[in-house]
């Protein structure tokens, strides 16, 4: 494959596994983030997730090891200046987005392709940023990346077809089957699945069931892994209200308003799993 070393903007939940998915198929990849804690939780958690698949007999220690040593940490991103392919997934909000792609096209390769994870934001909006757009697209992985078999390729009015082919070959390589989606908010999954969980807040919000009862009532009712609530929490609060904040500016239909009791546990910082609470606690 063409792609060597992969570049990671963000060692959130996201950025953490998409580095864990590339380095075990043996890519080298360079993470960064401006939070030292959260690059050091990266490593621990890529470690852990590693650990599990040895102990289960899925990966042996030896492709442990390899796959730990192909992975570095900076906040510096112009460390990131060797990398064949960048894919940024910071923060799910349109300023910082802009303002990092701007600071990763200082430093990148000519030839470096330019990908979001972004779960909500206009690819063709981030693109316009670029000085060279036909490099940029939207590559959605899914959480958690290590189990979730799906990438959704996102183009850009601006994208060309050799960075659709590129990050079409990355997805295969890192075992992930990919659909090519046209830029809209949300683009395909998320457009359907965000506002599922927005309604099940609104149903707690009116107090139709407990939060368990929601839940069993997904999972057993509808065959879901898991319900509803537990979703949110496992997505993010923060990154679920901004997708549907997303949904209700872009789209300008009042049917994609988010659930008051969402604003509300956000306002609070009940995250969900990243911060210890959400809907459950962890
Ligand atoms: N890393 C590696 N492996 C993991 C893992 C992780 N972080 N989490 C779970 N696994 C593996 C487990 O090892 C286990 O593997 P085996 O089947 O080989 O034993 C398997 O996944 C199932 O895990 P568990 O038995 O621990 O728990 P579970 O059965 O509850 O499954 C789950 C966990 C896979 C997360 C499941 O609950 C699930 O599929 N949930 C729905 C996930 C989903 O919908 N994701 C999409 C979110 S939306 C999104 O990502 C887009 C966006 O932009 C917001
Ligand atoms: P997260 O909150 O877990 O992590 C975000 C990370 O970005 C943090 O570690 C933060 O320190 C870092 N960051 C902020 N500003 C930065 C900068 N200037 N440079 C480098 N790092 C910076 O978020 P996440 O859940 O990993 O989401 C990341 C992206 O992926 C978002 O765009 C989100 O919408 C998208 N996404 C999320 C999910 C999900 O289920 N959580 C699924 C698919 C896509």
């Amino acid at each position: 494959m063409s792609i060597k070393i992969v570049g990671i903007i963000g060692s959130g939940l996201m950025g953490t596994g998409i580095a864990q998915a590339c380095a075990t198929a043996g890519i080298d990849v360079i993470v960064r983030d401006i939070d030292p804690a959260a690059l050091k939780r990266c490593i621990e958690s890529v470690s852990s997730g590693l650990a599990r698949l040895v102990a289960k007999q899925k990966l042996t220690e030896e492709a442990k090891t390899a796959a730990l040593a192909a992975i570095r940490t900076t906040t510096d991103i112009k460390d990131l200046s060797g990398a064949d392919f960048i894919i940024e997934a910071a923060t799910e909000n349109l300023a910082l987005k802009q303002k990092i792609l701007q600071e990763v096209e200082a430093i990148a390769a000519p030839s470096c392709i330019i990908a979001t994870n972004t779960s909500s934001v206009s690819i063709t909006k981030l693109a316009a940023t670029l000085a060279q757009p036909g490099r940029f697209v939207g590559m959605h992985f899914f959480n958690p990346v290590p189990v979730m078999a799906l990438v959704e390729i996102i183009r850009a009015i601006q994208t060309t077809d050799a960075t659709v082919a590129l990050t079409e070959e990355l997805a295969r390589t890192v075992g992930k089957t990919s659909i090519g989606v046209k830029n809209a908010p949300g683009f395909v999954v998320n457009r359907i699945l965000c506002p599922m969980i927005n309604e099940a807040i609104f149903v707690l919000q009116e107090g139709l069931a407990s939060m368990e009862e929601i839940d069993a009532g997904m999972k057993l009712g509808a065959n879901h892994p898991i319900g509803p609530l537990a979703l949110a929490d496992l997505v993010g609060l923060d990154t679920l209200l901004a997708v549907m904040n997303v949904f209700y500016s872009d789209f300008k239909d009042p049917k994609y308003r988010p659930a008051p009791l969402l604003q509300e546990m956000v306002d609070a910082g009940y995250l969900g799993r990243k911060s210890g609470r959400g809907f459950y606690k962890y």
